[in-house]
């Protein structure tokens, strides 16, 4: 069954991309537990116009385009960690930002993900500099006992940096999605398909 965790080296890195990709993909559900800034629609509204149907809805939904720990307190709200349980059945669970934002300043995203104890699939950019980010990502990930599915790049095409952060991370490459454009449900489901084998993910 799909039942997994998205997360990446950084904000902004395709997370949301790559999980509508796995959600559409396989059937599996999408789940945000906490949105960030609304003001520019939210991930699940995204996902949906990527062509995942079936949504759950965020635990939180806080206005401010921050670190939940940060966008919660300006909101005047208080995160309870017994609320961030992943729905039951095949999902895919998206974090915020990196393995190390917090949640709450007691909590961090890679200790919910070892509560859990979901595989990740770490989303990763091809460019310089991401050997470093998915190293520390993955070296944070194992530290708290988390398992690591695989890392799934996002961009152009760098054997070198893949191949490099695949052996030095001992870490499986699932695959690597091209930058679409366009970017709809119809090339992103056939880019998914193209470069990734549907059996890594439960399906
Ligand atoms: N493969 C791709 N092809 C084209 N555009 C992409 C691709 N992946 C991501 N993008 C674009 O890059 C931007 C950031 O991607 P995305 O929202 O998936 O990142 P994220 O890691 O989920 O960010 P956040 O930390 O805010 O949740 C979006 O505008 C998205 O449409
Ligand atoms: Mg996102």
């Amino acid at each position: 069954m799909t039942r997994l965790i998205v997360s990446g080296t950084d904000t902004g890195i395709g997370k949301t991309v790559l999980s509508a990709a796995i959600a559409a993909a396989t059937g599996a559900a999408y789940w945000k537990p906490i949105q960030s800034g609304l003001d520019d629609g939210s991930d699940a509204e995204s996902v949906a116009r990527l062509g995942v149907s079936r949504i759950h809805p965020e635990a939180y939904r806080l206005t401010q385009p921050l670190s939940p720990h940060r966008a919660a307190e300006l909101d005047g709200v208080t995160i309870d960690p017994d609320r961030l349980v992943p729905p039951s059945g095949p999902v895919v669970v998206e974090g915020a930002g990196g393995v190390l934002v917090p949640v709450r300043r007691d909590l961090l995203f890679a200790d919910l993900f070892a509560r859990w104890q979901l595989p990740v699939v770490l989303a990763a950019r091809t460019t310089l500099g991401t050997i470093n980010h998915s190293l520390l990502s993955i070296e944070a990930l194992r530290a708290r006992g988390v398992p690591i599915l695989g890392i799934a790049f996002v961009g152009d095409a760098n054997p070198d940096n893949e191949a490099t952060i695949a052996e030095l991370g001992r870490v499986r490459r699932l695959g690597r999605l091209d930058r679409l454009d366009p970017l709809d449900a119809i090339t992103l489901a056939r880019a998914f398909a193209a470069s990734f084998n549907m059996e890594d993910f439960g399906a």
